[in-house]
């Protein structure tokens, strides 16, 4: 395993990076109602990056060993999808949870971030579950800083969604990110306290945790792509770029459209 320290020109890159990821969700935000399909959410989002930021989608034709290339710009998943939902011509309805997940490369660096969103007017058992998942991303987050390890994130996540009646999700983690879309390290978001890597100042990756309703296990869908709950509850996830930071971290995916901090970060 070998994870790569930032210099100040890959993290000045990876600042316009992150930020231009972020921004294409404030732009789809307004669009995400009743009757949009996420082929069109897609489309949008699509020729926001290419032609307004000038940036690449690194989803389209990403084909990490074993998957067959990834058909679209953005993964978008609906309430019991858990991630790397494909967008599709079916439509979005009222009561529904979706998570938007967007990466840009710019000028070779990537910045990757997602967020969910309610259509309509979401159950209270479906808005618990995206407060709930955004309140243990930044409870991830705030464990950031030199010294700390990746398992007092994990640790930090898992409790707190275990306290709250939840499961995460282990077969997918964060990742460390710069030229790469995945490089090392794996950040899972479940694990011990004071256990695995060492965190430095350089260092970069995403917190992502994927948060079940009901019980952890995943299925993968016949697309090859999207991952669903075994049992069909409900799933939600949101996703950062941090890196790490002499006294703490710095989220490279902010941006005029992000919701507030919560006041406990
Ligand atoms: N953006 C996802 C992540 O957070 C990865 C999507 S890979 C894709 O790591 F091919 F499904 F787009
Ligand atoms: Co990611
Ligand atoms: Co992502």
């Amino acid at each position: 395993m070998s994870v790569s320290i930032k210099n100040q020109q890959d993290i000045e890159k990876m600042r316009i990076a992150g930020r231009l990821a972020s921004e294409v969700l404030d732009y789809i935000t307004p669009y995400v109602v009743h009757g949009v399909t996420t082929n069109q959410l897609d489309k949008l989002c699509h020729d926001y990056i290419v032609d307004v930021q000038k940036a690449i989608p690194a989803p389209l034709n990403y084909a990490p060993g074993g998957h067959k290339p990834y058909p679209k710009s953005i993964c978008t998943s609906i309430n019991q999808q858990i991630c790397h939902g494909v967008p599709s011509d079916k439509a979005l309805k009222n009561g529904d949870i979706v998570n938007v997940d967007i990466t840009v490369i710019k000028d070779g660096y990537h910045g990757d971030t997602s967020r969910m969103f309610c259509v309509g007017t979401p159950t209270v058992q479906a808005k618990r579950l995206c407060d709930i998942t955004y309140q243990a991303m930044w409870i991830g987050i705030s464990k950031v800083k030199t010294g700390a390890t990746l398992g007092d994130i994990g640790y930090a996540i898992q409790t707190f969604a275990e306290k709250n009646g939840y499961s995460v999700v282990r077969e997918f983690c964060g990742h460390g990110i710069g030229k790469n879309f995945h490089e090392d390290p794996q950040v899972l978001h479940y694990g011990k306290a004071g256990a695995g890597l060492k965190l430095q100042a350089g260092m970069m990756f995403t917190i992502e945790p994927m948060i079940n309703a009901g019980k952890r296990d995943i299925k993968q869908m016949p697309d090859g792509w999207t991952i669903v709950t075994k049992d069909r509850s409900l799933s939600a996830q949101w996703e950062h770029t941090i890196l790490v930071t002499e006294t703490g971290y710095e989220v490279m995916t902010l941006s005029a459209g992000s919701p507030p901090t919560p006041e406990f970060v």
